[in-house]
């Protein structure tokens, strides 16, 4: 049965200096997270740009990487692309479509990647203690969800670890006051470096498209 029959639909991502494509597949039906979104694309060619370059900090090889509200897992997978050993997360729902996922692009694994359910503020277990990154893209978007997504930021990380958060900024509805709320809650216990459009990949960046290296304050 053709993809389209059978509810999905795929998105492809270009790799940098060629190479095959990751090929996502995308529901129809359901809920947020089962499209690519396009924060998702801004974060996994901010991946894969900054690891292109020698000179950079953020070299993926060998690292332990946790995603979380992973959706489709386009961001993880480009992460194990590049060789880190991840593992992506969301709800017990999006598990399916994460697991084909990875079996589709499981060729272009070159560290390794696994799916696992993690409810945001439940406590976290079979998880890398202190991995070296926490990726997040578009999940600041609704008010039940700020303070649960930050307590499972400060459950996860350590002293070294570097979240790299890819958000759109909205400008519709409840947006504003949501995101507004979440960088307040956030700055109690994190440092915050907004990365520059020309630190970004050179096609994939947006004025309105934000990408954040946030570490844990040292508290004295
Ligand atoms: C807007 S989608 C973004 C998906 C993907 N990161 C992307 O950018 O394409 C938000 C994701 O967060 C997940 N999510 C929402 N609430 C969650 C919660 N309480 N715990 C874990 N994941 C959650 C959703 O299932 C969804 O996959």
């Amino acid at each position: 049965m053709a993809d389209a029959e059978r509810g999905y639909f795929l998105r492809t991502v270009e790799r940098r200096g060629g190479g095959p494509q990751l090929r996502i597949r995308q529901r129809s039906a359901g809920d947020v997270g089962c499209v690519v979104w396009d924060a998702a694309l801004v974060l996994s060619k901010y991946l894969e740009t900054s690891s292109f370059y020698r000179d950079s900090l953020h070299v993926f090889s060998g690292k332990n990487v946790v995603e979380l509200g992973s959706g489709t897992g386009v961001v993880g997978l480009m992460a194990s692309a590049l060789g880190a050993n991840v593992i992506v997360t969301d709800l017990e729902e999006l598990q399916d479509l994460l697991n084909i996922n990875i079996k589709d692009n499981m060729h272009l694994v070159t560290g390794s990647i696994q799916a696992k359910v993690l409810k945001w503020g439940e406590t976290v277990k079979d998880l890398p203690s202190e991995p070296d990154y926490i990726l997040v893209a578009d999940c600041i978007y609704y008010e039940q969800s700020l303070e649960p997504l930050l307590r499972t930021m400060k459950d996860l990380s350590g002293n070294k670890t570097c979240i790299i958060l890819c958000y759109e900024e909205r400008t519709m509805g409840n947006n504003p006051k949501i995101e507004s709320r979440f960088f307040e809650l956030l700055q109690t216990d994190f440092e915050i470096e907004e990365i520059p459009l020309d630190r970004q990949d050179e096609e994939y960046r947006s004025e309105d498209i934000h990408v954040l290296h946030i570490k844990r304050k040292r508290h004295h």
